[in-house]
């Protein structure tokens, strides 16, 4: 009885600022999750897609030109400059997740971000290569951007890509670069 006496009001003193708190809590949770809602964008093409229209063809034309049996042109340095800023953009993107049913597990992958990490390190020095005109930067880099491309195919990409679409040789105007 005793106990009951000294509890309740102590209970109803303490329940009003328990209740603020609570009250403020959803509301301030509320407010950020608006906060978050406005502030991030949802990447709403797939993984796939970027493999194929972005990374695939932005590392070809690193790979493609370190290939070149003869000097790359200032206009050509000035190409791979540019395709190496995309390459070295494009890996924090994926890192986001994407449209494909897969893409945002596989985002939260320890590997895929590591992954990802080294895409990215090899595009920056692609970069470099590009700024510096350094032909030979240029192939060493190429060999670090293939064991990334590889190193992730063989821990995540499934035998078929998920949306059927693959890379076509032919669907860009490289090719006719190289044969003229
Ligand atoms: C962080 C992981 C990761 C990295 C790094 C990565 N890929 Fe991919 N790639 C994937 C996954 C996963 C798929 C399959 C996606 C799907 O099927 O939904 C894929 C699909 C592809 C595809 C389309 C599917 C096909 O078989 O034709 C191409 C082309 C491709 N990647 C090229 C590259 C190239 C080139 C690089 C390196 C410059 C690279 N990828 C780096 C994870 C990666």
């Amino acid at each position: 009885m005793k106990f009951r006496k000294i509890f309740s009001p102590v209970c109803s003193r303490l329940a009003i600022p328990v209740l603020t708190i609570a009250a403020l809590t959803t509301a301030l949770t509320g407010s950020l999750t608006a906060h978050e809602e406005q502030y991030s964008i949802d990447v709403p093409v797939s993984v796939n897609a970027l493999m194929v229209t972005l990374i695939d063809h932005s590392a070809h034309y690193i790979w493609d030109f370190a290939a070149l049996q003869r000097e790359i042109t200032d206009e050509e340095w000035r190409t791979i400059e540019y395709y190496a800023i995309q390459l070295a953009g494009s890996a924090p993107l994926i890192a986001l997740g994407g449209a494909g049913d897969m893409d945002d597990a596989w985002a939260k992958s320890e590997a895929w971000t590591s992954y990802s990490r080294t895409m990215t390190n090899a595009a920056m020095l692609a970069l470099d290569a590009a700024k510096n005109k350094d032909k030979f930067l240029l192939g060493s880099t190429g060999d670090v951007l293939v064991a990334s491309c590889e190193g992730c195919h063989d821990a995540f990409k499934p035998g078929t890509p998920t949306e059927g679409i693959t890379h076509q040789p032919d669907y860009d105007y490289l090719y006719h670069l190289f044969g003229r």
